[in-house]
């Protein structure tokens, strides 16, 4: 029995559908012995995806990038995400897949014949509720110590965990990371700036994830009228930002109202953060 965890939901495994709790893989999986996976997460409103294809398409870049080939066509992902929500039978969840290299005797480089190790799992979801969306979130800034592929969505996550760590320890909710002073993104979200009515945002290169809501946010700017920058931002724009938001798939967009235990802005959600809410929450609504 995994605790906190429906042992009896179904998922996936390397072509069979078992229980989450009899859900069994080997020792010499290359994802437990070198994290040598990546993964994606898919989140759904009412047992409709949001956002599929650009969650599959970044599914399919990590894949390259490492070298991974599963054989699995755009089709076939499409049809195991929307067959996992119907099974699962739940309304608002998110799509965890997870595709390793595989099963081999342990060597560092790539084994000839192992056969990719795919895993997809259908997990319930709560949206942010009221209190996170209108006091907004609390961070404090990090040195990032990640690798410099950040934008492979990999499953080897610790510089991740220990941020979100640190975040723990710190009392706060989460972590804005810096690397050579300047913003990279949070522990598993992407951060967004305001200054002076421009919302801000890092570049999308190797040192970030970029998150299926970055393309979304540009369109819900676009909409509102808010000016949309993409450009490196410094520790001390931060510091003196008017407005500070993160996203992603599980938080959708929350305003961090209290950064380096300092009030950011007016301390309370600001008014670009309330338009692109309003944005994202249409969006939602008409799925
Ligand atoms: C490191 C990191 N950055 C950004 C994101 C946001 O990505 P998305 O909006 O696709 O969830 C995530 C999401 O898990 C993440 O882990």
């Amino acid at each position: 029995m995994i605790p906190d965890v429906d042992n009896d939901s179904i998922v996936y495994l390397n072509g069979q559908y078992v229980r989450l709790g009899d859900a069994k893989i080997s020792v010499l999986d290359r994802g437990f012995i070198f994290g040598d996976g990546i993964y994606d997460v898919v989140p759904a409103y009412q047992g409709k995806p949001f956002r599929m294809e650009g969650h599959l398409a970044r599914l399919e870049r990590s894949l390259t990038a490492i070298g991974i080939d599963t054989g699995m066509t755009r089709d076939n992902w499409r049809a195991l995400v929307t067959d996992m929500i119907a099974r699962s039978g739940l309304g608002d969840c998110m799509v965890y897949i997870q595709v390793t290299r595989g099963v081999a005797r342990r060597d560092h480089a790539f084994p000839e014949n192992a056969q990719p190790t795919i895993f997809c799992m259908v997990s319930p979801f709560t949206r942010p509720d009221a209190t996170k969306r209108e006091k907004g979130l609390s961070a404090v800034g990090i040195p990032d110590i990640r690798w410099l592929r950040c934008e492979v969505k990999s499953v080897s996550l610790l510089g991740n965990v220990l941020a979100k760590q640190q975040a723990v320890e710190a009392g706060v909710d989460d972590v804005l990371q810096f690397r050579d002073g300047f913003l990279s993104e949070g522990s598993s979200c992407n951060i967004w700036v305001v200054r002076n009515g421009v919302l801000l945002a890092p570049p999308r290169n190797n040192l970030i994830l970029e998150g299926i809501r970055y393309g979304l946010i540009e369109e819900l700017a676009a909409a509102a009228n808010v000016p949309f920058e993409v450009r490196a931002i410094s520790e001390a724009e931060v510091d003196t930002a008017d407005e500070l938001m993160l996203t992603s798939a599980t938080k959708e967009i929350l305003p961090i109202t209290r950064y380096n235990a300092r009030p950011v802005g007016k301390g309370v959600a600001g008014p670009v953060y309330a338009a692109l809410r309003a944005g994202y929450d249409k969006v939602i609504a008409a799925l």
